[in-house]
């Protein structure tokens, strides 16, 4: 039988149905977006007729994020997470494709043009301490958005204490400079700087990483607070699923650089409709010695990017897979309760 008969009838998801979110709904809507890298050496940048080649990190992304809401953005490492959180802030360039913030497209800007929009977003950076600079102190280091984008002058003690409260951050620490933090610490710090400016969305890299579980608890419940204090919109990037569930109305799992699903959170808990979502939600380690024995995890190696396996490229490692997995690659389609999963045999429907 040929390969195109071989596929289950499933609707083909078309440009305003994607995501199953009505553009009024968006806050930010991203669309067939692409993003490529020159290769770095070795066999995958031999060069194409003079020119490097280039590396698809990520490829046809849609993604919606609803005002106020939580999404969390799930998948293994290098599947390119944080490259589209840096992409939405116009941190990195989208070779194709769309990203729209409240209905205006964001990609065609210059960095002039976009300097006025990044007041309503921030980032929250996957490395906590790192990403801070280790010649500023706390309290320069929360007012530096303040700096860059009020410099007509505030109140710089009141609004450093302001800022400090905000995170639970006692004022002695604003004297202390980055290395002197602890990991919490160095978060709250983050938290502080990712809301100076009172922004509509915050893309949060990996905020629970490295804490202890006490301390994780503490970040997240302060990031509660604040969503509903200020109204904010989270984009939580994360391996972590446990933190994930708690706090993501919507989850987005990503796989090589590509959406593999997105929906409910809680109905892809409990009913994963893509089989690497099953594989990630049943690899999480339970209390439940019984439940621990039948984890199923993940085999195999994770492709890379650089050399995209043929097909369906989860293929290898699914064990669901049919013949024709290997030779088309799936579409993106919507399942019976709105999510969209991109798979030939999605397991919920
Ligand atoms: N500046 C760059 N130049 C070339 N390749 C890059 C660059 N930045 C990232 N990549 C590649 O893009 C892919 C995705 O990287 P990204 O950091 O977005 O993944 P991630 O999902 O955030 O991973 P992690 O969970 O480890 O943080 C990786 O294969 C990485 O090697
Ligand atoms: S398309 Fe085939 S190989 Fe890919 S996830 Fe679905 S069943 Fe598995
Ligand atoms: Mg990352």
């Amino acid at each position: 039988p040929s390969t195109a008969a071989a596929l289950p009838r499933l609707e083909r998801v078309s440009a305003d149905t994607k995501a199953n979110v009505s553009p009024a709904e968006s806050l930010i809507r991203v669309r067939d977006l692409r993003v490529s890298f020159p290769g770095r050496g070795g066999l995958a940048s031999f060069p194409h007729g003079g020119k490097r080649a280039k590396i698809d990190v990520l490829v046809d992304v849609n993604l919606d994020l609803r005002a106020g809401e939580t999404l969390g953005l799930v998948g293994e490492s290098g599947s390119g997470k944080s490259t589209l959180g840096r992409c939405i802030l116009g941190l990195f360039p989208a070779s194709s494709g769309s990203i729209t913030f409240r209905g205006r497209e964001l990609t065609k800007l210059s960095e002039r043009e976009f300097r006025p929009l990044r007041e309503n977003m921030a980032m929250m950076f996957q490395d906590p301490i790192g990403s801070l600079s280790p010649r500023q102190n706390v309290r320069s280091l929360i007012l530096e958005p303040l700096d860059v984008h009020r410099p007509k002058g505030f109140d710089r003690d009141a609004a450093a204490l302001r800022l400090a409260n905000a995170v639970s951050l006692p004022r002695e620490m604003l004297p202390r400079y980055p290395y002197q933090l602890s990991g919490g610490q160095a978060r709250r710090v983050g938290v502080a700087r990712a809301i100076a400016l009172a922004p509509d969305l915050i893309i949060a890299d990996e905020p629970t990483a490295g804490l202890d579980v006490s301390v994780q608890g503490d970040v997240l419940n302060l990031m509660r607070d604040l969503q509903m204090a200020q109204k904010l919109t989270y984009l939580i990037i994360s391996h972590n699923l446990p933190v994930v569930r708690h706090i993501s109305s919507r989850l987005a799992i990503m796989y090589l650089g590509r959406i593999v699903e997105q929906g409910d959170c809680e109905a892809i808990f409990r009913r994963p409709a893509h089989p690497y979502t099953e594989a990630l939600v049943n690899g999480i380690p339970r209390p439940d010695p019984e439940h621990r024995r039948k984890l199923t995890s993940i085999e195999g190696e994770v492709p890379s990017v650089a050399f995209r396996p043929r097909g369906c490229e989860f293929h290898a490692r699914c064990r669901y897979a049919k013949e024709c997995c290997r030779e088309e690659p799936p579409h993106e389609t919507i399942v019976s309760d709105g999510r969209t999963v991109r798979c030939h045999f999605p397991l919920a429907d």
